[in-house]
């Protein structure tokens, strides 16, 4: 955790209503392998990571609440009883929207203040849009003390991510940032919605991110499509979702369906797969393993379920030939953000430079190289 924005968010908000606040620290996340499944009832495998959202919050007497972005210099004031999603909302409205899902649920809020600030670099594909709603829900359920556990709290960040966002996502991203356990990863079964704590020892390895700094624009309408053609497909095979369905099974209804929406579907359950055999790599210590099944990975997004873009399959394959690098991906939903590398931790530095040229060679563009520690998830500090 970034004590450091954990004492600016205090420091604001005493110096802006002279009252001491609550505060939440709610992470970002990692995932190492399982995209795209999460929606399918599939598994996944994310962490939550040191950096994150911290929120600091109060109860109000004035008529209106507020929540100021302190790192934007930005506020929003409204009243409870007026919620809707706004045009172009940008942060507001996984904070509306949370407020929104804790109401239809038929409480009454009374009015609060919030000033937040947080350091996960946007459109990075770590989830600070799941961190921000985990705040807003664990901070009102503290605050007012509404009784929810972090389960149903986890369900209301998805829902306002759906309805005030637009974005039809599944649950890996809320549940990690939530439920994340210090130096180690969630084998998380997205149907049960139940994980399977990992110790993570990469030992003379460790994981490093880079960011491509672009999103490309197509990348939320994309991500709904993608899901709409996985429940397409699942309807047509009689199942709930592709979790359960087989390659044999897909194979029959072949010429039903289009070759693009084959593979895509094909994807699903080679990851699922994936997922198991990586875990499991884990658990033997198998690190060899399981940097090929980054690569195999990435080779699904980028081709079959095409996710990728090419400035994440530029990063990918520039590892390819180094041996100091044993496996990398594109972390997240795609068409921009991160790639997920895993890399010796004494060539880490060497390959940081190298890369860093090549890419502002290719694209003229900076990338941003971030290394992360895997974290408790979201909590009162
Ligand atoms: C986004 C969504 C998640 C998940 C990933 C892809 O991060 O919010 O629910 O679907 O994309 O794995």
């Amino acid at each position: 955790m970034n004590k450091k924005i954990v004492k600016e968010v205090q420091k604001s908000f005493i110096s802006h209503f002279k009252t001491k606040p609550l505060v939440i620290f709610s992470p970002g996340r990692i995932n190492l392998i399982g995209e795209h499944t999460d929606y399918n009832e599939g598994f996944v495998f994310p962490a939550a990571i040191n950096k994150g959202i911290a929120l600091a919050i109060q109860k109000s007497n004035s008529k209106k609440s507020s929540v100021y972005a302190l790192n934007k210099d930005e506020i929003h004031e409204f009243s409870l009883d007026a919620i809707q999603p706004l045009e172009n909302g940008g942060w507001r409205n996984y904070i509306l929207g949370v407020i929104a899902e804790i109401q239809k649920t038929g409480i009454e809020l009374e009015n609060f203040n919030i000033v937040f600030t947080g350091d996960i670099p946007s459109g990075a594909g770590m989830s600070s849009s799941a961190a921000m709603e985990n705040s807003v829900v664990f901070g009102l359920n503290e605050l007012f003390d509404l009784g929810f556990s972090k389960q149903q709290m986890i369900l209301i960040s998805q829902k306002a991510e759906h309805n005030y966002a637009g974005v039809k996502c599944g649950i890996m991203d809320q549940y990690a940032s939530m439920f994340g356990k210090k130096k180690s990863g969630l084998l998380l079964d997205c149907r049960t919605v139940a994980s399977v704590t990992y110790k993570i020892d990469f030992k003379n390895y460790k994981l490093l991110l880079i960011n491509t700094n672009v999103k490309h624009d197509l990348s939320e309408s994309a991500y709904n499509d993608r899901r709409a053609v996985c429940e397409k497909v699942s309807r047509l095979l009689n199942i709930n979702a592709l979790r359960d369905a087989t390659k044999g099974a897909l194979e029959k209804v072949k010429n039903d369906i289009s070759e693009d929406d084959y593979q895509k579907c094909l994807y699903i359950i080679e990851e699922d797969e994936r997922v198991q055999l990586f875990s499991k790599a884990i658990k033997e210590e198998n690190t060899a393993d399981l940097g090929a099944y980054l690569y195999e990975s990435h080779k699904g997004l980028s081709k079959q379920y095409k996710v990728s873009c090419k400035e994440l399959d530029f990063l990918v394959n520039s590892t390819k030939e180094n041996p100091n690098i044993l496996g990398a991906r594109m972390m997240g939903g795609g068409f921009g953000g991160c790639t997920i590398n895993l890399i010796l931790k004494s060539q880490a530095k060497k390959f940081k430079k190298e890369i860093s040229k090549s890419y502002l060679k290719e694209f003229n563009k900076e990338c941003s190289i971030y290394s992360i520690k895997l974290s408790k998830g979201t909590r009162k500090v």
